[in-house]
């Protein structure tokens, strides 16, 4: 969490910085703050709130050609105006912008205090502004790696020193970081997104190095030795991570949903006239023949990204016949879990940054078991940690919550569960040439779904002042239910729970009445009947039912009070299809709600804190 981004420039370059935080917003947003070099030192702006108002403050005569900003989601301190970062020492001639937690700062603090040093923030940060200043003898650089080892946790810092004003300093040790190269300028920033208007050349820091930032280029340098930068060409375009005209990233995300599965599917798996279907399998994904040893799959994620486990557990199983077991990375890692040979452990994340699903991977990489990274962001640290990658290739997801990057990772994992498929025979062709028809299908249906989103609205407005909310399904429908439930709660702040509905009436079922709105995923299929005896209990203690059903479901007014039909012609692929309109659903009720549908409170996009 929080969002770093620098400059140093031949240019004027302080308009670019804060422009590149309002794209680094999604990562934290209680406070915003910038320091830059002006004629007489360091010169600093902060303010509690977003990036805009920030902007708005700032002097309008203030230029300079280096500068640093910093958008915080609060870990040791409260949201205020002296906890925002930039922090400086006493002196004033030292900056420091940390995206992290420094677990030996109250020990570090001490030791400054008995030494007379006085703080104005609760930071863990400013710890770091001071240790600087005490180790500088006329070198930034060297005073940073002096410092650096002394820090025990995970940082990535941005450093700047009002005596050396065409330098930036970046350090790496598990938060990400990133340098641009732009023409007569170099940039620093916690990812790639707040580059692409200014250049697509990056060069991502691994943990323990250095980047010594000039305006004509940059060292990266790790224990104290210079390395040769490896740059790589930016996928996204400037386009990729705009607006284009959508009143927020979250909507324009769910309406790319379309053109995501389209990429991913199209490049994935064809489907010639006769015979198996296809699957194309690029130089970084795992190779057919470490498929053959494959006993068992673990997937590790968190939050949407384990929904999408929860289904892939389901396709696998099905598929495959593999036993597939979907794990929260954090609870894997604490558990001294057991690890038997042959189990491939998938990752799957959007980021490619959430600490919990990264330490997990680490922890398996380091017993020597394969990993394989289902990953939407190309050069994040998963992507780039793992043995072997899925590029998700949903391009940029800026809104918090996570739309089209779940649906890629459903699809994502039925293309892995198919491969399995197909290399082990377990079903007969016609069936997986069914399966692949499937998926080959779901971009369009996915299409046509949108098309008649807008009732959803007149449904979130009926809806958006009740106080709680239950979210009901079976089978894949659970996740998807966990999904809905999850995208309400964290955009519109409405209290919602996702369950099996076999569970309602071991307890839940004591919630209901004419008060409780109750959405239930009961598409035509295995489990159809037992769905409809839930939904009549519910009907039977006066819930009010909206229901996502099949197209052709003639019988299910007489239950329900909303009824949103799907076309579901893709088999078990129909999952991705019900998760446009429950995500539209939470997001129409959000806006009603007159909540920040991009930034909702207290969240973060990347959680790289634990
Ligand atoms: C919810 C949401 C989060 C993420 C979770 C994992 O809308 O976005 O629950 O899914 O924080 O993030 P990634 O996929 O980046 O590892």
């Amino acid at each position: 969490m929080c969002g770093i981004m620098g400059i140093v420039s031949k240019k004027e370059i302080l308009p670019a910085v804060i422009d590149g935080l309002r794209a680094l917003e999604y990562r934290g947003y209680d406070s915003v703050g910038v320091v830059w070099q002006s004629g007489e030192g360091l010169r600093v702006k902060r303010v509690v709130g977003r990036v805009d108002k920030l902007a708005g403050e700032m002097d309008p005569a203030a230029t300079a050609r280096s500068a640093l900003g910093h958008t915080r989601w609060a870990t040791h301190g409260a949201p205020t105006e002296c906890n925002a970062h930039p922090h400086r020492d006493p002196s004033g001639r030292f900056a420091v912008v940390h995206n992290g937690i420094i677990d030996n700062y109250a020990e570090l603090k001490q030791e400054l205090l008995a030494q007379g040093a006085t703080f104005s923030s609760e930071t863990d940060t400013e710890v770091i502004a001071h240790l600087i200043a005490r180790a500088y003898k006329g070198d930034l650089l060297a005073a940073v790696e002096e410092v650096l080892p002394r820090l025990v946790g995970v940082y990535a810092l941005g450093v700047m020193c009002a005596d050396e004003p065409e330098l930036l300093i970046g350090a790496r040790k598990g938060s990400p970081l990133t340098i641009g190269l732009g023409d007569g300028e170099t940039m620093l920033a916690s990812d790639v997104v707040p580059f692409l208007s200014h250049t697509r050349q990056a060069c991502y820091l691994n943990d323990g190095e250095v980047a010594v930032l000039r305006p004509e280029g940059f060292e990266v340098r790790k224990e104290g030795k210079p390395l040769t930068p490896d740059i790589r060409t930016i996928e996204w375009s400037a386009e990729d991570a705009g607006r284009e005209g959508y009143e927020h990233y979250m909507l324009k995300e769910i309406y790319e949903q379309p053109k995501a599965l389209k990429t991913l599917i199209d490049a994935r798996l064809s489907l010639p006239e006769k015979g198996l279907p296809r699957i194309h399998v690029p130089e970084e994904d795992i190779p057919d023949a470490a498929l053959d040893t494959v006993k068992r799959i673990v997937l590790l994620a968190h939050g949407t990204a384990y929904h999408a486990a929860m289904i892939g557990r389901l396709l696998i199983e099905r598929v495959a016949r593999i036993p597939c077991y979907p794990e929260y990375a954090s609870d894997f890692r604490y558990r001294n879990p057991i690890m038997e040979p042959g189990t491939l452990y998938v990752v799957i994340t959007q980021s490619g940054e959430t600490i919990d699903t990264l330490s997990a991977l680490r922890l398996v990489k380091d017993t020597g078991h394969p990993t394989l990274a289902l990953v939407n962001v190309p050069s994040s640290t998963m992507a780039r940690e793992a043995d072997y990658v899925f590029p998700l290739m949903a391009g940029p997801e800026i809104g918090v919550a996570s739309t089209k990057a779940f649906t890629s990772m459903v699809a994502a994992l039925y293309i892995l569960a198919l491969r399995f498929g197909i290399r082990r025979g377990t079903e007969s062709e016609a069936s997986l040439r069914r399966r692949a028809g499937d998926l080959l299908r779901v971009s369009s249906r996915m299409h046509e779904v949108l098309l008649k989103c807008d009732f959803l609205k007149d449904i979130a407005l009926k809806y958006k002042d009740k106080e709680h909310f239950l979210f009901l399904g079976r089978g894949a429908g659970w996740p998807l239910a966990l999904e809905g439930a999850l995208k309400l709660k964290e955009i519109s702040y409405i209290h919602a729970e996702g369950m099996n509905s076999s569970e309602i009436k071991h307890g839940p079922l004591a919630l209901v009445d004419e008060e409780m709105p109750v959405l239930f995923i009961t598409l035509k299929g295995e489990r159809y009947d037992r769905l409809l005896s839930n939904l009549n209990e519910v009907k039977a203690r006066h819930g009010r039912i909206i229901a996502i059903v099949s197209q052709d479901d003639e019988d299910i007014h007489q239950h329900a009070d909303e009824v949103f039909r799907i076309h579901d012609d893709c088999g078990v692929m129909n999952s991705i299809l019900c998760s446009a309109p429950l995500q539209l659903l939470a997001y129409h009720a959000a806006v009603a709600r007159g909540c920040d549908v991009d930034k909702p409170k207290n969240l973060a996009k990347s959680v790289t804190v634990e």
